[in-house]
């Protein structure tokens, strides 16, 4: 048995922009998908989820991937984790040249669902490091980035950006700019994150930004001006100035929120955080619901978040500069 990891990310500055080519700086944090895998003599895959939000659900799928799970909670999102299982094992199955190579698979993570905290780029990543590991094939970090932002691209229709991806592969502070894509500095940031329990469907957020753009050309610009924001807060991150990153953050939640990605339980945790005193609070990920990410370096916005209607989970997560590793 082959088992690997890989960490979930927080967006500092620049989701749904980075689609479009602006830049984006995604965080490297914490909390970990595991993806167990064994070969099998044939060329099945037989899948097991569990532990797959913060309170922990275990969810058996046995079969094919091609066969309907029988599955109790929350379905599409369970469906959705098994689209990315199955277009990893094809990069795998690709990357290592043995296509009918069937496995084992076990998933166990930390990181919620489909709540912008990168829980699929990290599930994408392990299991294509674990995979091609378990067939003889080790592959450097920049290629299962690669590989795995394909799998994205597959399971998201053609729209994704590099950024989750690469950031859980390589782990620490990244800057991804189209295909340029980089680790850069970041001193010990002082992150909150607090959970609505909920999760958004990236591909429909990100095709309704797409939709406004088309339409709109003020929100072209607001698309723009989120680059213009990641620049300036890429400055302040290598200047360690966490009051400056702040300020910037609470601008890009603003500029979220008028692409429409927002909710009303992503925005009241925003408005706890900064009322808590943190020095800047937003979305992160591709939103409609799910996580903000906060800037505190006191208990104060953790506390206030667990008080926070709609708010079902509020932790401190540390900045993990370490990508996918072999466990
Ligand atoms: C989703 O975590 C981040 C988005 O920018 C989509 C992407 O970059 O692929 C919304």
């Amino acid at each position: 048995m082959t088992v690997s990891s890989a960490p979930g990310k927080v967006y500092l500055f620049g989701e749904h922009a980075v689609v479009y080519g602006e830049p984006a700086v995604p965080c490297a944090i914490e909390r970990r998908a595991t993806v167990a895998v064994e070969s099998r003599d044939d060329d099945r895959l037989r899948v097991h989820l569990s532990d797959l939000s913060i309170d922990g659900f275990t969810v058996e799928y046995s079969g094919s991937t091609d066969e309907t799970p029988d599955v109790n909670v929350s379905e599409s999102l369970v469906q959705a984790g098994i689209g990315y299982i199955d277009a990893a094992i094809e990069q795998a199955r690709d990357a290592t040249e043995r296509p009918d190579a069937g496995f084992d698979i076990t998933v166990e993570s930390d990181i919620p669902l489909g709540a912008g905290l990168g829980s699929s780029a990290a599930v994408t990543v392990a299991a294509i490091d674990a995979a091609t590991r378990e067939l003889g094939v080790s592959l450097s970090s920049d290629e299962i980035a690669d590989r795995a932002y394909r799998a994205e691209l597959a399971v998201q229709d053609g729209e994704a950006s590099r950024a989750d991806t690469f950031c859980s592969a390589t782990g620490g502070a990244v800057r991804v700019e189209g295909d340029d894509c980089r680790a850069i500095e970041s001193p010990d940031l002082p992150i909150v994150v607090g959970f609505d329990g909920g999760a958004g469907d990236t591909g429909k957020l990100v095709a309704g930004v797409r939709a406004l753009r088309e339409e709109y050309e003020f929100a072209g610009e607001t698309v723009k001006s989120i680059g213009d924001i990641v620049r300036q807060g890429e400055r302040a991150l290598t200047e360690g100035d966490t009051e400056e990153l702040g300020r910037l953050m609470n601008f890009n939640h603003g500029l979220l929120e008028a692409l429409g990605v927002s909710s009303r339980s992503l925005d009241n945790m925003v408005w706890a955080a900064r009322d808590a005193g943190a020095l800047g609070a937003k979305l992160t990920g591709a939103g409609g619901g799910g996580c903000i990410v906060a800037l505190d370096p006191t208990d104060e916005t953790e506390t206030a978040l667990r008080f926070t209607p709609g708010c079902e989970d509020a932790f401190r997560a540390e900045l993990d500069t370490e990508g996918v590793r072999e466990e």
